[in-house]
C-alpha cells in the first residue's frame, strides 16, 4: 500500500506524548467544598460518592485534603443555619461561607472562590427575591432588579471575608456589573468575578441541589437560566458579562455544552470555564458501580474533552482524584 501520510507513526509510545495536544494539571482544576452549619460532623452526600457537606469546623481540614493532591484552588458552598424568603444568611458576617473562608485563607494557602447566589438560603430555594405570591403563581417569576443589590451585597461580605474571587450563578440580569461595583465602592478592585457567563437550565444539576440544599420548593428555573437548546444565546449571555467585567467566563454544565465551552473560547479573550457539574460526576460513578465503565479513565477523558474544547479551567468534583493520579 503507498500510503504517504500515515498518522498512526505519531501514536506509539514514546512520540504518542510528544505530539499530544492537551494535559490535564492539577493547577487547572477547582475542586468544590460543601460547608453546612446545620451539622457538627461530616456527612457524606450520596449522590455524590466520596464528597461530604463538613461544618465550620472541618473546613480547613477539608481544604488540606484538597491541597495534598496539588490542587490549589477550592469553590466554596454554604448551606446556612437557616432560610428565609431573601436569603439574608448569605451576606451576613457571621455567614456560614464567611466564617469558613475566614479560616481557611488564614490557615491554608489554597485559593479561595465562593459561589455566590441566593438559591441556598432562601425558603423557597429560587436564586432571587420571588413576587409576594409566587408560590400560588404557575409563572413564577424571581424579581430581577431586587436581585441585584443582595446579590453585591453577597460577593462583598465574602471578599471581606477573604475570598480571593467571588463566582457569581444566579443568572440574574446585570449581576456581574452590580457586583463589580459593589466591590470597587468596597475597595476590592483587585477581587475578580468569575461569572457563570452561560448557565443552563440543567437536568445535570439534581445531585448537587441535594448536596446543597437548594432546589426551588415551587416551580423550576426556567425563567432565569437559559435554555438548552440555544448556543447563539449563550454568546449573547457570554458578551453581557464581558462588557460588565467579568474576567473569567463560565460555561456550565459541560460535557453536553463543549460546543459552547468552544464558542466562548474562540469568540472573546478571556480565560475560560468550564463546570462539570455533579450529575455529570454521579452518572460516571453510578456507571462504574455497576461495573461498565472504568471510572478513572472515564473522568480522565472527560476532563481531556474539556480542555480540548477550550476550557483553560475545570470546577469538578473530580479534582482530587484526577490530581492524585497525574
Ligand atoms: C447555585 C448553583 C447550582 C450549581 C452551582 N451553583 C445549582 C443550580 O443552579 O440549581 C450546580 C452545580 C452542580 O450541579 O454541580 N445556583
Amino acid at each position: 500500500m503507498n500510503l504517504t501520510d500515515r498518522p498512526r507513526r505519531l501514536r506509539r509510545d514514546g512520540i504518542r506524548s510528544l505530539v499530544s495536544e492537551t494535559r490535564l494539571d492539577a493547577h487547572d482544576l477547582v475542586a468544590p467544598v460543601f460547608v453546612d452549619a446545620t451539622t457538627d460532623e461530616r456527612v457524606p452526600i450520596d449522590s455524590m460518592p466520596g464528597h461530604e457537606r463538613v461544618p465550620v469546623d472541618e473546613a480547613v481540614a477539608r481544604v488540606r485534603e484538597v491541597r495534598e493532591t496539588g490542587v490549589e484552588a477550592v469553590m466554596v458552598f454554604g448551606i446556612p443555619e437557616s432560610k428565609d424568603e431573601r436569603g439574608t444568611r448569605a451576606w451576613a458576617d457571621d455567614g456560614v461561607v464567611q466564617e469558613a473562608v475566614r479560616r481557611i485563607t488564614a490557615e491554608t494557602d489554597a485559593y479561595v472562590i465562593t459561589d455566590v447566589c441566593l438559591c441556598e438560603y432562601t425558603s423557597h430555594g429560587h436564586c432571587g427575591v420571588v413576587e409576594a405570591d409566587a408560590a400560588a403563581h404557575p409563572t413564577l417569576t424571581v424579581e430581577n432588579d431586587p436581585t441585584l443589590e443582595l446579590l453585591a451585597k453577597t460577593a462583598v461580605s465574602h471578599a471581606e471575608a477573604g475570598a480571593e474571587m467571588v463566582a457569581p450563578s444566579s443568572m440574574t440580569d446585570g449581576m456581574v456589573g452590580a457586583i463589580r461595583e459593589g466591590l470597587d465602592a468596597a475597595g476590592r478592585e483587585d477581587v475578580p468575578i468569575m461569572s457563570y457567563a452561560a448557565k443552563y437550565e440543567s437536568a445535570f444539576y439534581g445531585p448537587f441541589r441535594d448536596a446543597a440544599d437548594g432546589a426551588p420548593a415551587f416551580g423550576d428555573r426556567r425563567h432565569y437560566q437559559m435554555d438548552p437548546a440555544n448556543g447563539r444565546e449563550a454568546l449573547r449571555e457570554v458578551r453581557l458579562d464581558v462588557e460588565q467585567g467579568a474576567d473569567v467566563l463560565m460555561v456550565k454544565p459541560a460535557l453536553a455544552y463543549l460546543d459552547i465551552v468552544r464558542d466562548v473560547r474562540t469568540e472573546f479573550d478571556r480565560p475560560v470555564a468550564a463546570y462539570n457539574v455533579s450529575g455529570e460526576y454521579a452518572m460516571l460513578h453510578a456507571a462504574a458501580e455497576r461495573g461498565w465503565l472504568d471510572l478513572d479513565a472515564v473522568a480522565h477523558e472527560s476532563l481531556l474533552a474539556m480542555k480540548r474544547a477550550g476550557a483553560d479551567l475545570i470546577v469538578t468534583y473530580f479534582a482530587e482524584d484526577v490530581a492524585d493520579a497525574l
